[in-house]
């Protein structure tokens, strides 16, 4: 595996030298019996991500981290409960997860801290995605060059989706950024091509059929021509037009922040094959770890949060999954005679 190499690096009050070895390693120790290839840990990701390193370095095809955005506030969820005596839905609201920061340094340091040691969880073929907003997108683009080699930067996915529009004096926040890094430029990825439909122009300007460029003897494109076969539509781009979860979607838990299953899907199933292992270490409402068991993909998340992973594990009880679940523990070396 290629070191990354120097580049343009981020610098912040506070920052440390690399966080990739702080002292004794976690180890995972099983809470609750269930589906091995789906686990659940409960517990800081950082501690739980340590402890998988050591236990399964370069593992996993994909690497999801949808952390906390820094939106300086504490979310809630929102819990529709059937009142027995009274027959009527009553609204509760229970701390979810709390995104309050001393400041960006101190947001920037845990996050720097997680990648680097998630990096090292990705198969040499394999990808990190991490999720963030335009608040911070351009401070953790330059961070993700630092600690994978600006050689493995991949992508930039923009979600765009539709929203109900807030009062805002400036343009309409409706997009989020994901980037995609390969945890060794020098191997080939693991990736498979998805297509979108093609643009009605395309198709009423050349039909439905595959095109095929007519090159000259110099190799210059001179023209297309058209085969027989159908076209299975036009290379997946990287804007993304995928609805949130709507207030009424089947799949809505309450849980904040919840991302749509569409979104992981095409993830998946552009980074991974069927019976690779994915992480998710921030796994929240549990998305990733719903739609991996769907794909056939093994699936690992990490939570910290309670309310989290009741609903992650009520998700996968609908699909007939008990997950295995594990705890993070730190062994202390038994004191020699
Ligand atoms: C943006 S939400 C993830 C939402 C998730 N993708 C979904 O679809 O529901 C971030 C999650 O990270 C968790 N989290 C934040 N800091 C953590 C930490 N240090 N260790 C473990 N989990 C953490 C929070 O509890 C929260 O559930």
């Amino acid at each position: 595996m290629v070191p990354p190499r120097p580049c343009v690096h981020l610098e912040w009050p506070g920052k440390g030298p690399d966080p990739a070895d702080p002292g004794p390693t976690p180890a995972l120790e099983v809470a609750r019996p269930g589906h091995p290839a789906c686990m659940l840990i409960q517990g800081d990701n950082l501690h739980a991500l340590r402890a998988l390193r050591a236990r399964a370095p370069s593992s996993f095809a994909l690497v999801y981290l949808d952390p906390p955005f820094f939106t300086k506030r504490q979310h809630h969820l929102v819990r529709r409960q059937l009142d027995r005596a009274s027959g009527e839905i009553i609204r509760g609201v229970v701390p979810a997860f709390d995104d309050r920061w001393e400041g960006l340094d101190q947001y920037l340091s845990a996050l720097r801290a997680r990648l680097v040691v998630a990096r090292d969880l990705v198969t040499p073929d394999g990808s990190l995605v991490v999720h963030v907003d335009p608040k911070t997108s351009h401070y953790v683009k330059v961070l993700g060059d630092e600690v994978f080699g600006p050689d493995c930067f991949a992508s930039e996915i923009i979600w765009r989706y539709r929203r109900w529009p807030s009062k805002t004096p400036n343009f309409q926040r409706v997009h989020d950024v994901l980037l995609r890094y390969v945890r060794d430029a020098t191997v080939a990825p693991r990736f498979r091509q998805l297509y979108e439909p093609l643009a009605p122009s395309t198709i009423a300007t050349w039909g439905d059929r595959r095109q095929r460029a007519v090159v000259d003897d110099l190799g210059r494109r001179r023209r297309s021509s058209t085969v027989e076969e159908a076209t299975p539509g036009t290379p997946l781009g990287d804007v993304w037009e995928i609805g949130i979860v709507a207030p009424v979607a089947r799949e809505r838990t309450g849980y904040p922040t919840q991302k749509p299953e569409a979104l992981l899907s095409r993830l998946l199933e552009a980074c991974t094959h069927p019976g690779d292992l994915v992480l998710d270490p921030c796994a929240g409402s549990g998305t990733t770890l719903v739609v991996a068991t769907k794909l056939g993909r093994r699936v690992v998340g990490i939570d910290e949060s309670a309310a989290a992973l009741e609903i992650t594990r009520r998700r996968l009880r609908g699909l007939g999954v008990h997950p295995l679940e594990e705890r993070v523990v730190f062994r202390t070396r038994a004191l020699a005679g």
